[in-house]
């Protein structure tokens, strides 16, 4: 069991040289040159040869539970998002500034849950000390996280929840507040149509914590403070600027009075511009189009007049990962809660914010 844990650990940490996290604009010196190694790290523990874990043991220092670094799993989602990616930079980045305290053992579970199951269930394998995930859906989690913490290891939600059944079974969640983000973005939509008119919603990931406490933030102060304005369709985009792309050229089919767009993230959102140019309609001026995540592509759109705003969900939450990690480790309690400060940014704010965007 130790030795794999080892070989996974290293292929992780070898493969960091081209990553900059949310702080940094350059990859740190002494890091490797070899390419990211997600999937490497994910695959080590079933492919590699038993010589080669071998092998890494040898060269490796003692570790396990004869480790005084902090040993952290992460099950990465996958890939969907600039903003996932400009998440899994920083987790990588930061624990390759800190390799003499931190072993990180990272797993990218390509948007599946059994996937994310599984690397939880390698890392409980591997004992490593504390688990951290963003659970790609919020149902489903119960046994494994019976299993973490029947193991003692505590686990750390990142950026999603998981449903009320679960609230016993982890230790805390370091995320956004969705619902906030929600109603952020109906007020920018509420704002710009002047309080009349039909918004289409391009849903994220079915059954995610963020698609549904988005759009219950987001239907709700319509509801509540623009009886006027009509969701006339709402669909998932899957998170993804590919699906976002293809139900919006959907929803211009099916509708000539579509005022404005709530995309629960910023990739579905430039997904939705490029249907609305091949369209022959102006983004920005004949739809408002509003997103969630804050990335650098969102605010170029505003700067292009193309975009009217976007409600930040950041991704730079390495330090608190590790951070708070090392508080479980060494049996601290932490809040339940850990809720990531946000900031709502329209087109008029574009230009003067874009430089300062780092994912
Ligand atoms: O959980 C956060 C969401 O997940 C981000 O808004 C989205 O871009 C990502 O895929």
């Amino acid at each position: 069991m130790r030795k794999k844990f080892l070989a996974v650990s290293l292929a992780t940490v070898m493969g960091l040289g081209l990553l900059t996290g949310c702080g940094s604009e350059s990859a740190p010196a002494e890091s490797a040159s070899e390419p990211a190694a997600t999937e490497e790290a994910a695959s080590a523990k079933e492919e590699a040869p038993a010589e080669e874990e071998a092998s890494a043991e040898e060269e490796a220092p003692a570790a396990s539970s004869a480790n005084d670094k902090l040993v952290v799993g992460f099950a990465q989602i996958g890939q969907e998002s600039g903003w996932r990616d400009g998440e899994t930079n920083d987790v990588q980045w930061y624990a390759a500034q800190h390799t003499d305290t931190i072993d990180l053992v990272f797993a990218d579970a390509q948007q599946k849950q059994e996937n994310q199951i599984k690397a939880i269930r390698n890392f409980i394998d591997m004992g490593v000390d504390v688990i951290a995930f963003p659970p790609v859906v919020e149902t489903g989690w119960e046994a494994v996280l019976t299993e973490a913490q029947e193991a003692g290891i505590p686990v750390i939600l990142v950026d999603r929840g998981v449903d009320e059944s679960c609230a016993d079974l982890y230790a805390t969640q370091i995320s956004s507040d969705f619902i906030w983000e929600g109603a952020q973005a109906a007020d920018i939509v509420g704002d710009l149509l002047e309080g009349k008119g039909n918004v289409v919603e391009l849903e994220g990931t079915v059954g995610a914590s963020a698609a549904n406490e988005r759009k219950e933030g987001f239907d709700n102060e319509l509801a509540d403070k623009y009886p006027d304005i009509q969701i006339i369709e709402s669909q998932t985009g899957d998170f993804t600027r590919a699906l976002g792309k293809e139900v919006m050229e959907s929803f211009l089919k099916s509708h000539n009075d579509i005022d404005a767009v709530f995309a629960h993230n910023d990739d579905m959102a430039l997904g939705a511009i490029e249907a609305i140019k091949e369209a022959g309609k102006k983004p920005g001026e004949d739809i408002v189009i509003v997103g969630c995540d804050g990335v650098k592509g969102a605010f170029e759109a505003m700067v292009a007049g193309e975009m009217n705003g976007t409600v930040e969900c950041n991704p730079c939450l390495a330090e608190q990962i590790f951070d708070t990690a090392a508080k479980l480790k060494a049996g601290e309690t932490v809040d339940k809660w850990i809720v990531s400060n946000d900031g709502v940014f329209r087109q008029e704010d574009a230009e003067a914010e874009l430089p300062n965007r780092t994912y």
